[in-house]
């Protein structure tokens, strides 16, 4: 027996090299200072063409070239996920003069094999570690496949569902989202790949939520609201980083010289390398900045953008412009020595090519799939729950389920692109069926031709299905063309027919449970006020639609918060909890209040929020002293009560307000966040330490500055925490 064991165990150590990703991180100390050596020596014994041959990444597909790769021309790929592919493009380098590895790098936004939930979607999951391992195991299935840099994480504070890439950020908060940032780096990075926080910056913000469209943002609002989330990638190590396609305050990002050099390398240190977003070297023209290509790619450059994704501007003009005089050889060699010091922190040059025949063992891995499950079974939102229509009860006795969204399609969205044999999992019918009492029917109508929902299939034999049953699940959404870059929307309705079908299912009297998978937060308005419960994810990824039917038939306490404001109406937009207070609230809504005629001013659901099966209730707020030097740490805490009949994760939240400063302060900033386990009955006493210098804001220089003076301190389970305390701050 022993012997066996020991047999075993020693298989296992052998099998571990190929196996196990190495995880990525800035080396330091000694192992620094040489390979910054290495760096030196390799860059004096490049060529002109080589050099800029490391700034050029192409892409996989028509135009790409291996022979580039074996005349040191092309120093990163992209979108390859084959790994045979990746397997040939590395012999092509083995076949080069200097033999400089590629970098390979793909959009693993949330996931690779198996599939997390959207980011949105985790984000809404308020659970740090979580998304952490989500991020790990993407990173690890992309590594096994050869990849070893991802586009990803998107940090973009956006208050703008408008906006179709909203899905991949974390919100509209920064404190939030400079956690999931700081969570998503490191978990990449631990899985084998290098990150790309992006994008630099104020994207998220684009006027009217057009994308790529122009954003204006004042200095303290930068600091303050869309930077922290880059800053905390940066603190937990991310590599790389992504400019952006629009122009801030005037100047198009990727022409950036005071942010990508100014505040990135010289204030903030940054020792990675910036690549450009796809094709926004050339896009300089159309903006207005650049005559030609050639200047396009000298101000690319010498703003600090190393390496230019997908424009071929770079690999056309920048030798050119060197020996013109017009982009010093200093400027050049810098943004190689960048690249190159980012491949040797990543061990590229000691990493052994991928490994064809391990990599498929390496996917949808048991322990990737139960991450997958709890990653979209905690980001379930529940939203509204009238009469506890949820969980299903048992006198239930036929359920339909209405909508193609609620049965995966294997060859669309998540397609398998490495060909590694991608599971799409459960449907949600099968998955009801599996949970509900073996007496209960679960009858399944898909009513449109295609997930996206913009056209019938058959409609009548959905509301016979619904008219027939107890209770209707309508599983309906945003897909297709509807969600993602160049999908933004000035309607926020359901698209398509699918508002029409769900006022027919209303019709029917029967209680309508709406299950949502949207790219963004939409306007739920009638939704609201007609059906029984409402279900919100944001595309849960393989496991997603098992994870409902656990939440529907009551096998899981929904646990998910909004991790951005819900409008009532497009109108509103931008509608974010942490606004500035006016000279005239909102009071009785009356004319001459800051208000609409025609709309009242909260959204629909606060920031913060979602239902339980569970009931907390918050009690005797507290802190350990009422006054706290400017450096100094105060202790809050705040008891925490489950009065419910079932045990629940709560998401204690804490926001403070400062509501005499020298500038207007927001009425409201997340501070800081627990999701808690809390068993039926149980109180727990909640801490929190609010460092002082936490508390701050930044001038219109950009300068962070902490005042002294009163703080309240509000602490509940959204932003609309209603308990109280308070602590003052003070010179020390
Ligand atoms: C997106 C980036 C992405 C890149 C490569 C661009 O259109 O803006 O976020 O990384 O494409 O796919």
């Amino acid at each position: 027996m022993i012997l066996r064991l020991a047999a075993a165990l020693v298989l296992c150590i052998l099998a571990l090299p190929s196996l196990a990703q190495v995880p990525v991180a800035w080396k330091t100390g000694r192992e620094a200072v040489v390979i910054e050596q290495r760096v030196e020596a390799l860059l004096k014994r490049m060529t002109l063409d080589e050099k800029v041959g490391q700034l050029h990444l192409s892409g996989r597909g028509e135009g790409f070239n291996a022979a580039r790769i074996r005349e040191g021309r092309m120093g990163a790929v992209m979108n390859f996920v084959v790994p045979q592919e990746i397997a040939d493009a590395q012999r092509a380098v083995r076949e080069s003069r200097l033999k400089i590895p590629l970098i390979i790098g793909l959009d693993a936004v949330h996931g690779f094999s198996t599939y997390f939930p959207l980011p949105l979607g985790q984000a809404s999951s308020w659970n740090p570690e979580l998304i952490e391992e989500a991020a790990y195991w993407t990173g690890r299935e992309a590594g096994a496949a050869g990849i070893n840099w991802t586009f990803a994480p998107m940090v973009d504070i956006s208050r703008d569902p408008r906006w179709g890439r909203v899905l991949e950020g974390a919100g509209e908060d920064p404190y939030l989202g400079s956690v999931v940032a700081a969570a998503r780096t490191h978990g990449y990075q631990r899985g084998g790949v290098a990150t790309t926080v992006k994008h630099l910056v104020g994207y998220g913000a684009s006027e009217a939520g057009r994308d790529y469209n122009s954003t204006w943002i004042p200095t303290s609002q930068l600091f303050d609201v869309y930077l922290p989330p880059f800053k905390a990638a940066f603190d937990a190590g991310s590599m790389t980083a992504m400019a952006a396609f629009n122009a801030l305050n005037g100047m198009p990002t990727t022409a950036h010289r005071e942010l990508l050099t100014g505040l990135l390398r010289d204030k903030w240190k940054f020792k990675g390398f910036v690549v450009s977003d796809f094709g926004s070297i050339t896009e300089l023209r159309l903006h207005g900045i650049a005559r030609d290509d050639a200047e396009a790619g000298r101000k690319a450059l010498l703003a600090g953008i190393d390496m230019d994704m997908m424009g071929d501007v770079y690999d056309k003009h920048l030798a050119a412009e060197v020996k013109a005089g017009r982009v010093p050889l200093k400027a050049l060699d810098e943004a190689v020595r960048r690249v190159l010091r980012v491949k040797f922190h990543l061990g590229l040059f000691e990493r052994p090519d991928v490994d064809v025949a391990a990599a498929p063992k390496l996917m949808q891995t048991e322990e990737a799939r139960q991450v997958a499950r709890r990653a979209a079974g905690e980001g379930i939102i529940l939203l509204k729950n009238a009469n506890n229509t949820l969980p299903i009860a048992p006198s239930v006795k036929s359920v339909a389920v209405i909508g193609a969204m609620a049965v995966p399609e294997a060859e669309r969205v998540w397609t398998d692109p490495a060909g590694l044999g991608r599971r799409v999992g459960q449907s949600l019918p099968d998955a009801l069926k599996e949970r509900l009492p073996a007496d209960a029917s679960v009858i399944y109508e898909p009513a449109f031709t295609r997930n996206c929902g913009t056209e019938f299939a058959d409609k009548a034999a959905a509301i016979r299905a619904a008219a027939a049953s107890d209770l209707v699940v309508a599983m309906l959404g945003e897909d297709c063309e509807f969600i993602g870059e160049a999908a933004s929307r000035t309607n926020l309705g359901l698209p398509g027919v699918q508002q029409e079908l769900l006022e027919a299912l209303v019709a029917t009297g029967k209680p309508i449970v709406l299950v949502l998978a949207t790219g963004r937060p939409l306007v739920l308005t009638w939704a609201d006020q007609h059906v029984a419960a409402i279900v919100q994810t944001f595309h849960g990824g393989t496991e997603g639609r098992a994870v409902i039917a656990e939440v529907l038939s009551g096998q899981a306490n929904p646990a998910g918060r909004t991790p951005m404001s819900f409008p009532r109406s497009v109108g509103q937009i931008p509608v974010y909890y942490d606004h500035l207070p006016t000279g005239r609230p909102q009071k009785e809504h009356k004319r001459y209040e800051s208000i609409y005629m025609d709309e009242r001013n909260e959204p629909l659901y606060p920031f913060g929020f979602g239902l339980s099966y569970s009931r907390f209730t918050y009690a005797n707020p507290r802190v350990d002293r009422a006054n706290i030097s400017l450096n100094g740490t105060a202790k809050v805490s705040v008891d925490v009560t489950n009065a419910g009949r079932r045990d629940g994760q709560e998401v204690v939240q804490l926001y403070i307000r400062q509501p005499v400063a020298s500038r207007s302060r927001p009425v409201r900033e997340l501070k800081g966040f627990k999701k808690l386990m809390i068993k039926a009955g149980e109180t727990i006493a909640v801490t929190f330490d609010l460092p002082a210098n936490q508390l701050g804001m930044h001038d219109d220089a950009g300068r962070y500055v902490v005042e002294p003076g009163d703080v309240e301190i509000y602490l509940g389970g959204s932003s609309l925490a209603e308990t109280v305390t308070q602590i003052t701050l003070t010179r020390p």
